[in-house]
């Protein structure tokens, strides 16, 4: 596990942008309104995590529950995605940024799937920030996914039951080859993980702000890094122990 202490930048940030619906009914807007003016924080929030030596950003775009919105939200958001992705791909291939999405494509549409797919194929050999957009994605769907995958690796024999312990469970997971989430921002004001990584924020430090997500700014972003830079990890263990292995080091 990577335990990279607070006290500096997170190697992997990862946010729930929330916010937007009320964001668009305080303007006496339609809940469109706001999606569309969330789509200018991604990119400002993009660019500032890039140049700032951020290695992973994670960004939570669509929740296995939000399939339960109405339909014309639901396609509204399918469509707003899409486009973004064919306006934004050239732009982030320019910037070295290393582009994929995890989620459960299989309820994806076939266009949707193959312009992920063609974003992912064309930045992948790029060696700067990795953008991650979760889509369709649900901390729990993630898991049982991950659950199959070891079922499966037993079933064929390459692997015994008892084998399976955190490390070889973690690996079936969704980005298993990137850093630990060290920093898990909220916007909007509720207090809750709805659903988005659960065993990838084991030790994630989180950080709750009222700003509906149209709001958060680049400054925003500061502010919460240099929350971050406060924190002490601990990790199970004691101030004490922390002292000692910062003066080894
Ligand atoms: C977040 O904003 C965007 C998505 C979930 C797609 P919301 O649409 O949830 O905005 P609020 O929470 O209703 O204000
Ligand atoms: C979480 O926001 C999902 C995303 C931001 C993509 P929601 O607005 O769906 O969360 P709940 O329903 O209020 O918990
Ligand atoms: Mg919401």
């Amino acid at each position: 596990m990577d335990q990279s202490g607070g006290r500096g930048l997170p190697r992997h940030v990862a946010i729930i942008m929330d916010g937007n619906g009320r964001w668009a009914k305080l303007q006496g807007k339609p809940r469109q309104a706001g999606h569309k003016a969330g789509a200018d924080s991604v990119r400002a929030v993009i660019e500032e995590s890039a140049t700032s030596g951020i290695e992973v950003l994670t960004l939570f775009a669509f929740s296995s529950e939000n399939w339960k919105r109405p339909e014309k939200e639901v396609s509204f958001l399918m469509d707003l995605f899409l486009r973004a992705l064919n306006r934004e791909v050239n732009l982030l291939d320019e910037q070295g940024i290393r582009f994929r999405v995890i989620g459960d494509r299989s309820n994806l549409s076939t266009k949707l799937v193959e312009t992920i797919t063609d974003a992912e194929e064309r930045t992948a050999g790029n060696s700067g920030m990795v953008l991650q957009l979760a889509f369709s994605y649900g901390g729990r769907w993630d898991i049982v996914q991950a659950a199959q995958k070891a079922a499966q690796m037993v079933a064929d024999g390459q692997l015994s039951a008892e084998d399976i312990d955190e490390n070889i469970f973690s690996q079936q997971l969704s980005f298993s080859d990137l850093p630990e989430v060290d920093l898990f921002i909220r916007t909007g004001g509720e207090l809750r993980i709805s659903n988005f990584i659960l065993w990838q924020a084991a030790y994630a430090e989180f950080y709750f702000t009222d700003t509906l997500w149209p709001d958060f700014s680049v400054d925003s972003l500061r502010s919460a890094l240099e929350d971050y830079a406060n924190r002490e990890r601990r990790f199970g263990r004691t101030s004490d122990q922390l002292e000692v292995k910062d003066a080894k080091a």
